[in-house]
Order: structure tokens, then C-alpha cells, then sequence
């Protein structure tokens, strides 16, 4: 029997049943960084997965997300074919926005996120989920963070207010913290978007999430107006599908609204 006092934060989560992925990991030591970054051995099966889960997307996709989305998946070049590589879609950023990606080996602590957002670097895992967790995985994997995150990384607008989130993120304290989390949750995971053909998705929580993808536009959501104020008191539930959405007029809107909420906070100068 291990000693309690020697088991680290991980070990201990392990022990008490909770699963470890979902325990943010402190970044240590040397994290690669866009061409440093190699293309791991997927075996046939993570191949399949990327397929499935891929063309399972695409099929409800393209009449509700965004086109800010849709352009930047084929700016990166998203095929079924094969699992993206890292370094290629860091190349394909370099130029479209000047952002780079870094290679995460899961979910990792906040500070590490803000740190490498500021610098406009998108930190991403390599591994698939596995074929029992095709409908639901707790913690993220590259189908969540390169298929739902980075084609709107693309977007100069939407790459502009990220920058600035990370930067605000960092230096938030107490309060704050709970508030950019909040307001992370209903804007880069969960956000809808007001478009002339209507209510469009740009959330990677929903886009990567077979569920929330034909929930999100239905009857049973309630779509708010965007508001930093009420957004960030807006309660919610990690573990069930969303019933309060915030739809933004444009990411112009969220970055400038965004702007003049962490000014009159004290975040941003
Ligand atoms: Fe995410």
C-alpha cells in the first residue's frame, strides 16, 4: 500500500476515482513548439476514429456553424483521409494570423494555457479518444482541439480577441478567475454567432460534440444577447447538454466588448 503522502496530485485523483485526464497537468520542462513537433505512430484504428468522427461532424456541420469556421477548415486543409499534423497546421497559422501551436500532453494547468495563448502559441494534444468514448470523452483529445479549435484560429478577428483573452486570463486573481473561466465556457467552447441566414455555432465544445452539435440550435436552447456582465454569471453545468447559449453579433463585438470589460476591471490597460 503506497504511502499517501508520496502519491502526487494525479495518483491521488486516480485513488479516489476520478478520472486523471480530467486533472490539469502543470507544464515541466521542454514543450515543442510548432516545427519541433513530430507525427506520432497512429495506429490503423486511430485512423478509423479520426474518419468517423470527422464525417460524423461534417454531416450536420455546414448549415450551422459559422463560415468564419468552415473557411478556415479548408484553409488547414481538413480531410478524412488522415489525422492532421501538428506542424503543418502550425505552419498553415504562422501565416494566416502569426500563431503557432505547442504539443500539450493533455489538459494542463490554466496559467500554462494563459501563458502560451498570450504568446499566441494554441497548445494541443496528439492522441485520438478511444472507440468507447466516440460520443462523450471528459477530457480533451486533437479531435476536440484541432477539429473543434483551430480552423477559427485562422480568423484574424477571432485570433485578435484569443490573443487578448490569454493576456487578460493571466492576470486575472480571486473573483476574476471564475469570471474568464465562465466567460471561456460560453464564448470559445459554447458561443453561437448572429449571421444574416441566422444563428450559427463557432463553439469548439459544440462543433467536436455529436450532441451538442444538433442541441444547439433547437428549441430547447435559450439564446441570450451577448453581455460580459451577464455572461460571466451565468451558471452552468459541465456534464449535461447547455440550456442557456450567447449568441455575438460578430468577433469584432467580442473582442471590443471584451476589451472595455477587463479595462474597467483593472486587467488590461
Ligand atoms: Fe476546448
Amino acid at each position: 500500500m503506497p504511502d499517501e503522502k508520496t502519491l502526487s496530485a494525479y495518483e491521488k485523483a486516480a485513488e479516489q476515482g476520478i478520472d486523471p485526464r480530467c486533472i490539469p497537468k502543470k507544464l515541466e520542462g521542454h514543450v515543442p513548439v510548432d516545427d519541433q513537433i513530430s507525427y506520432p505512430k497512429y495506429s490503423e484504428s486511430d485512423q478509423e476514429t479520426w474518419r468517423f468522427l470527422y464525417e460524423r461532424q461534417m454531416q450536420y456541420l455546414p448549415e450551422r456553424v459559422c463560415d468564419e469556421y468552415l473557411r478556415g477548415s479548408v484553409k488547414l486543409n481538413f480531410t478524412s483521409e488522415r489525422i492532421p499534423s501538428l506542424k503543418n497546421l502550425s505552419a498553415i497559422f504562422k501565416k494566416a494570423t502569426g500563431w503557432k501551436i505547442a504539443k500539450v500532453p493533455g489538459l494542463i494547468h490554466e496559467q500554462d494555457f494563459f501563458e502560451l495563448l498570450r504568446k499566441r502559441i494554441f497548445p494541443s494534444t496528439d492522441y485520438i479518444r478511444g472507440k468507447n468514448e466516440l460520443d462523450y470523452t471528459p477530457a480533451p483529445d486533437l479531435f476536440h482541439d484541432m477539429f473543434g479549435h483551430m480552423p477559427l484560429l485562422t480568423d484574424p478577428d477571432f485570433a485578435l480577441f484569443y490573443r487578448l483573452f490569454g493576456e487578460v486570463a493571466f492576470n486575472a486573481k480571486g473573483i476574476q478567475r471564475k469570471w474568464l473561466e465562465t466567460f471561456h465556457w460560453f464564448t470559445v467552447e459554447f458561443g453561437l454567432i448572429k449571421k444574416k441566414e441566422g444563428i450559427r455555432i463557432y463553439g469548439a465544445g459544440i462543433i467536436s460534440s455529436l450532441g451538442e452539435v444538433q442541441h444547439a440550435l433547437s428549441d430547447d436552447v435559450e439564446v441570450k444577447d451577448f453581455n460580459v456582465d451577464k455572461l460571466i454569471n451565468q451558471t452552468y453545468d459541465v456534464w449535461h447538454l447547455q440550456p442557456v447559449l450567447f449568441a455575438i453579433e460578430s468577433f469584432e463585438q467580442l473582442e471590443k466588448e471584451f476589451r472595455k470589460w477587463s479595462k474597467s476591471e483593472g486587467l488590461f490597460k
